[in-house]
């Protein structure tokens, strides 16, 4: 049994997921590599050794001999492709965000309630990544006792002078938002913006730092810096009522010379989530064999909450006041 894929969008991700599905994914096929620039999408297909190459998105949905989606290609591009995919019936693993207009999210999520069944899933891969899975257990097995505080650093090395806080909240924010409704279970409330001050960086790119309440009464921080310089380092600690857990990042081992200890911080998110892009893609196959959706991955509704909390953040920022974020109603199909 093997899924034929199509995959759309060749850039950076792009690259990255055909790389994982053709050599460490069992049951996938490359189908078609598609993008709207042809040399992108044959440099991809030459180390996968696909044949079949396309610049004509929707075209390569609904083929026959295709039989689940995957897209790559900017944010703008996704909630067109996803309703062209749900149109063709077909299983559709699409990268973050769903979209950055909640609005749009909700037209994904009504499509997908009117076919009645899930068949999108969005690339919020922290789900997967261990040390994320290790907090959620330990809320679940009662080792922390109830969650209290959760703190959040997303710390990118830099990003162009025309990166704004506004997109560091729109493109980076939403995997904290999204990670932290699933270690927590719960949905945020409330949130209140601010910006540091950082010569370094300039007024756009400066640090962005986010307080979410929840429905539970627990307090999340979250804080965004793109313009970080020393290193990629996403870390997290859990606050619970009997202790915390923290993760230990960036790195595994530690070279100990000269009475001091080193750890490597890598370039980007790659090498930092390799594993968790792997162990996703891999579950996507495995829900789209069986024909029931994922129990781990994110869902259209995942999708569209992690981005009303964004639109929220967005405001708390430009009108510098606290939001209370109201989500819309969750339809059947969502609820486990
Ligand atoms: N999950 C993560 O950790 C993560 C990290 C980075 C980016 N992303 C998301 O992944 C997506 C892609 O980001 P990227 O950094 O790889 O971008 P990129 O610019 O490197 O690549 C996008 C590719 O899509 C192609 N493309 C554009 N429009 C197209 C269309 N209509 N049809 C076919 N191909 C089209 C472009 O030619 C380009 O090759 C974005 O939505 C981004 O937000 C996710």
């Amino acid at each position: 049994m093997s899924v034929r894929v199509a995959l759309i969008g060749c850039g950076v991700m792009g690259a990255d997921h055909a790389r994982i599905l053709a050599e460490d994914v069992s049951g996938a096929v490359l189908q078609v590599i598609c993008d709207a620039d042809q040399e992108r999408a044959r440099q991809v297909a030459e180390h996968c050794d696909t044949k079949d190459l396309s610049d004509d998105a929707e075209g390569v949905i609904f083929r026959k001999d295709v039989d689940a989606v995957m897209i790559a290609s900017p944010d703008d591009t996704h909630v067109p492709l996803i309703l062209a995919a749900l149109s063709a019936g077909k299983p559709v693993l699409c990268e973050k965000p769903l979209s950055q207009d909640s609005m749009e999210c909700l037209r994904v999520v009504e499509a997908e309630t009117g076919l009645g069944r899930r068949l999108v899933t969005v690339g919020y891969m922290r789900r997967f990544d261990l040390p994320y899975a290790r907090m959620k257990l330990a809320l679940e097995d009662g080792s922390l006792g109830r969650a209290v505080m959760m703190h959040n650093f997303h710390r990118n090395v830099h990003a162009p002078p025309s990166f704004t806080g506004q997109m560091a909240i729109t493109n980076s924010a939403p995997h904290e938002f999204d990670v932290v409704r699933f270690v927590l279970g719960t949905e945020f409330s409330a949130v209140s913006v601010f910006q540091a001050k950082c010569g370094v960086s300039g007024p756009t790119g400066a640090p962005v730092v986010m307080i979410l309440e929840t429905y539970e009464g627990q307090l999340v921080t979250v804080e965004v810096n793109v313009n970080a310089v020393y290193g990629y380092d996403v870390r997290a600690e859990l606050v619970g009522e009997k202790g915390s857990m923290s993760m230990n990042v960036p790195s595994p081992v530690a070279l100990n010379r000269d009475l001091t200890s080193l750890e490597r911080f890598p370039a980007d998110w790659r090498p930092r989530f390799h594993e968790a892009y792997r162990l996703q893609n891999k579950d996507w196959i495995n829900s789209v064999l069986t024909g029931s959706p994922s129990k781990i991955g994110a869902s259209a509704w995942d999708g569209y909450c992690a981005s009303a909390v964004a639109e929220a953040s967005v405001q708390s920022l430009s009108e510098n006041r606290k939001i209370k974020i109201r989500l819309a109603e969750m339809p059947k199909l969502y609820r486990i």
